[in-house]
């Protein structure tokens, strides 16, 4: 079987940074030390609001890093510029809401399949692989296909919020029925959004799942161990569910 790759997600760092419009603590030096800890790639969330991540980080990461990096984006004509600008390896379409703490939900890739297939082909064509954030649904699945996306995200933060055993059961084996549809499909399927060290094992088991992306609890735990450790850490119980 194969390693899951992890993607870190550093939009944390920035939220700290953000805070006090301070220097530091500087998201570039956070993903060099998650690249050299064993991250397969680095996500940034690039949002309307620019609540953490800002363009020069963007520009920035793109200069010094050696591993990929995933840009999540709100499909908007600003956003759309942006990543034509940055060229970044891939970029990941989620919806974005102004007054949410985190993303919420999935895309809806059914209800506006036509302009989700001119992005894609816009930013594939400027050299980016594009991925779309979705629920763990078949018939958003289908509609990425036709979308022309490279990738999906499956969204495992109802999975990751449950507050009961038997809905996280149920949860789960969404996750593991879209998994199944999707991989009779040529998308690549990755998952990603509430995933931490106690609920991830499940999820990196489900060997069809080539990259998850984590980010909150990576960042929250290196104020206690280190970032180095955090993502090392993550990436042992990534490489134990396989094995
Ligand atoms: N994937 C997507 C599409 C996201 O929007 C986020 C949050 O920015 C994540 C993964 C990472 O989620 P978390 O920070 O909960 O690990």
């Amino acid at each position: 079987m194969k390693p899951v790759k992890l993607g870190v997600n550093i939009d944390h760092v920035a939220t700290l940074r953000q805070a006090r419009l301070t220097r530091y603590p500087e998201p570039v030096h956070a993903a060099l030390v998650a690249e050299q800890a064993g991250a397969d790639s680095i996500t940034v969330h690039l949002r309307e609001d620019r609540r953490h991540i800002q363009e020069r980080d963007v520009e920035m990461l793109k200069d010094v890093l050696t591993i990929p990096i995933n840009l999540e984006m709100a499909v908007t004509d600003e956003m759309l510029a942006l990543a034509e600008t940055y060229k970044p390896e891939y970029c990941c379409f989620v919806p974005e809401r102004r007054e949410e703490l985190t993303t919420e939900g999935g895309l809806e890739v059914i209800g506006q399949q036509e302009r989700i297939r001119e992005a894609c082909a816009r930013l594939q064509a400027n050299g980016s692989r594009v991925s779309l954030f979705i629920d763990a649904d078949a018939g958003q699945i289908d509609a990425a296909v036709n979308a022309g996306a490279d990738m999906i995200e499956i969204h495992t933060g109802h999975y990751a919020d449950s507050d009961s055993p038997e809905t996280q059961d149920m949860e789960f084996n969404k996750i593991v029925r879209a998994v199944e549809h999707a991989a009779g499909t040529p998308l690549q399927i990755n998952a990603g959004h509430g995933l931490h060290y106690h609920n991830v094992k499940p999820v990196a088991a489900i060997e069809q799942v080539a990259e998850l992306n984590i980010g909150h609890s990576i960042i929250a735990r290196a104020v206690f161990s280190g970032l180095y450790q955090a993502v090392k850490d993550m990436k042992t119980l990534m490489d134990e569910a396989r094995w």
